[in-house]
């Protein structure tokens, strides 16, 4: 059904210089028709259609129940799950957070076409029953990904992986993860830039920024998006890209959920042969090396070798103590390239690097991670590259390790990422991104911090414990000049407010495309998850 076509259609058959991208007497039942959604499936579902028809106040049945069954009415059972089924208690448990997996939806809805999510969408605005759209399930914060009592959109059937003729894009549906991605594409010996580890969902890295074993070369995963297929607060099913929709395409790239539901990712395809990478963890005598290596990297070296690309996280390990553990990626199949020498001569306690596949790698890089059921939370900030602040952040970090030592299950690492010379070059690819990262007041490094435990009870301690120490670390790094605005959205908590970091510039303009695509602000009201374009953070209490 090429409904896409069907609306674009109507909606430019006038002709009009300056037609608004929505109607301001846009009939939603209309649409949902154009849909060849059948409203009388589901007789409640008239009720609605009705009241808006009257413009009266009539007491209407139960909005998300409504809207739960005539999903199920039009597009069958087998694409609802229902409170109260073991496929219910599947789809919850297989969050990578138990803080989300402890929101119930009233209903998960699966659609398998562009259409089917347009129409949600609309069932959504019809009944004002509030939605939100799950991909691969690692956004850690309760309701980024799911919705107490609304409609949780899982986009799992949503999973085509298609090379184009002549192999320079592929088109990647929101239901996938990166492993399957990379395997799919090693068939033709092409490669994407994309997640390091392999559950984690195409889609929310993408749409936050997306840091990638690439991106020293190529920029972030979300400057390379060819094209996006977005299904509008409308229900228009549209492409967005360089010429068609070129400000969407802009907002999408850093701007998260709010702008639509990403229903295709074309992506820009290169050519991957194996690579080289791994862990190397060293032991606390060797972090001054270690951290002169990652400054020598980040600031420098990095941009003579755009192959390499590390991340170093600082952990308190049993028995091992305090740990660096290191991961080293090369794009080429060389062992231990001269790029890293730095780190090649410093003796490591363990060492798994080889040259292997690029999903072979990501798969690696997961294991030993609990991919469910655990209590977990990311916080980051960013500084202007610097060799002192380095010292004071792991200082501040082990000094505030032991306060946790009762916590159960508790794992809690740090880790510097720089944002290189060459990630910032990438990121001025198709006109820039929105993120707001100024290449000349580079290069960066993202403090991130991740901790995961057992117990409920002991959350608010995690948060506190996490927003101190990034408070420390930022007022450190105000008193030396180098701090930077920067919040890395795919990393943020829930006491942390991403998209204002992005400079007042960028979030006039994200809030005016989003005005303009959105004049209801569907994806801001009745999709309340996750970050937002206005209002704070995500959860206003103090952590
Ligand atoms: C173990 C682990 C490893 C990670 N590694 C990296 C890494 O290497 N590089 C990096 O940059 N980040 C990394 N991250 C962060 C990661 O980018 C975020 O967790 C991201 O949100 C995950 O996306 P998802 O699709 O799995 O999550 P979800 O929780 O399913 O979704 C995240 C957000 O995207 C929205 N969303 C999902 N699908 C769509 C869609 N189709 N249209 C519109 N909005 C949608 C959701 O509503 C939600 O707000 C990692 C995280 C974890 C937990
Ligand atoms: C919206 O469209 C439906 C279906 O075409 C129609 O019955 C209804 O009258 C319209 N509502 C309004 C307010 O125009
Ligand atoms: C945008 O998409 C349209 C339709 O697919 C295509 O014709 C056009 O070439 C694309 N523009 C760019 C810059 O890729
Ligand atoms: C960082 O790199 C720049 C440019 O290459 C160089 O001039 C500078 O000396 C380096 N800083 C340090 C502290 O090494
Ligand atoms: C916000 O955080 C507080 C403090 O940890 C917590 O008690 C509360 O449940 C959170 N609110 C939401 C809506 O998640």
């Amino acid at each position: 059904m090429k409904v896409s076509s069907l609306l674009t259609a109507s909606a430019f058959a006038a002709g009009a210089v300056a037609q608004a991208f929505e109607d301001v007497d846009f009939n939603v039942t209309e649409a949902l028709l154009q849909n060849h959604f059948d409203v009388t499936l589901a007789p409640e579902l008239l009720e609605f259609v009705n009241n808006g028809q009257l413009g009266s106040k009539r007491s209407l049945p139960e909005p998300c129940a409504t809207a739960c069954k005539s999903l199920k009415a039009v597009y069958g059972s087998s694409k609802l799950i229902s409170q109260g089924t073991t496929e219910y208690t599947a789809f919850q448990a297989a969050y990578w957070s138990n803080q989300q997996a402890s929101v119930s939806p009233r209903c998960v809805f699966k659609p398998s076409e562009p259409i089917e999510v347009s129409s949600t969408v609309l069932i959504s605005r019809l009944t004002q029953c509030p939605f939100a759209v799950r991909g691969g399930t690692h956004a850690s914060f309760a309701g980024a990904s799911s919705i107490e009592g609304g409609i949780t959109l899982s986009m799992e059937n949503l999973n085509q992986i298609k090379v184009s003729s002549d192999k320079k894009t592929v088109d990647v549906g929101p239901g996938n993860r990166w492993a399957s991605t990379y395997q799919a594409l090693e068939n033709h010996g092409l490669a994407v830039v994309g997640g390091r580890m392999s559950p984690v969902g195409v889609p929310g890295l993408v749409l936050g920024g997306g840091f990638s074993f690439f991106s020293n070369k190529l920029g972030w995963a979300c400057d390379n998006v060819a094209a996006f297929e977005v299904v509008t607060a409308s229900g228009r099913i549209i492409t967005a890209n360089a010429t068609l929709f070129p400000d969407l395409y802009w907002a999408l790239r850093g701007g998260g959920n709010n702008f639509g539901i990403v229903t295709n990712f074309k992506l820009y395809a290169f050519e991957q042969g194996k690579m080289w990478g791994g862990q190397r963890i060293y032991a606390e005598n060797q972090f001054e090396k270690v951290k002169d290596a990652i400054f020598k990297f980040g600031n420098e070296t990095s941009s003579t070798d755009t192959d390499a690309a590390q991340i170093v996280s600082f952990a308190a390990i049993p028995r091992l103590g305090n740990v660096a553990i290191t991961q080293l990626h090369y794009a080429k199949p060389v062992a231990s390239a001269p790029i890293f020498s730095d780190f090649n001569v410093i003796p490591a306690i363990s060492d798994n690097t080889d040259v292997r596949l690029l999903s072979e790698l990501a798969i690696l890089m997961n294991e030993g991670s609990h991919d469910t059921g655990l209590r977990q939370v990311m916080w980051d900030v960013t500084f202007k590259l610097d060799r002192g602040i380095f010292d004071f952040l792991t200082a501040t970090f082990f000094a505030a390790v032991p306060s946790l030592s009762d916590v159960e299950g508790l794992f809690a690492a740090i880790s510097i990422q720089a944002i290189t010379e060459g990630q910032l070059t990438g990121m001025q690819r198709n006109g820039g991104n929105a993120l707001g990262l100024k290449p000349e007041k580079g290069p960066f490094f993202i403090m991130n911090m991740g901790s995961s435990w057992t117990n409920p009870t002991d959350d608010s301690r995690l948060y506190k414990f996490l927003n101190d120490i990034t408070e420390t670390v930022k007022a450190y790094a105000k008193s030396k000049g180098i701090d930077n605005d920067f919040v890395y959205l795919n990393y943020a908590s829930e006491f942390q407010d991403p998209i204002a970091s992005y400079g007042a510039d960028n979030v006039e303009r994200l809030r005016a495309i989003s005005r303009k695509y959105d004049p209801g602000q569907v994806f801001q009201r009745l999709q309340p998850g996750g970050f937002k374009l206005s209002g704070g953070p995500p959860n206003q209490s103090e952590p």
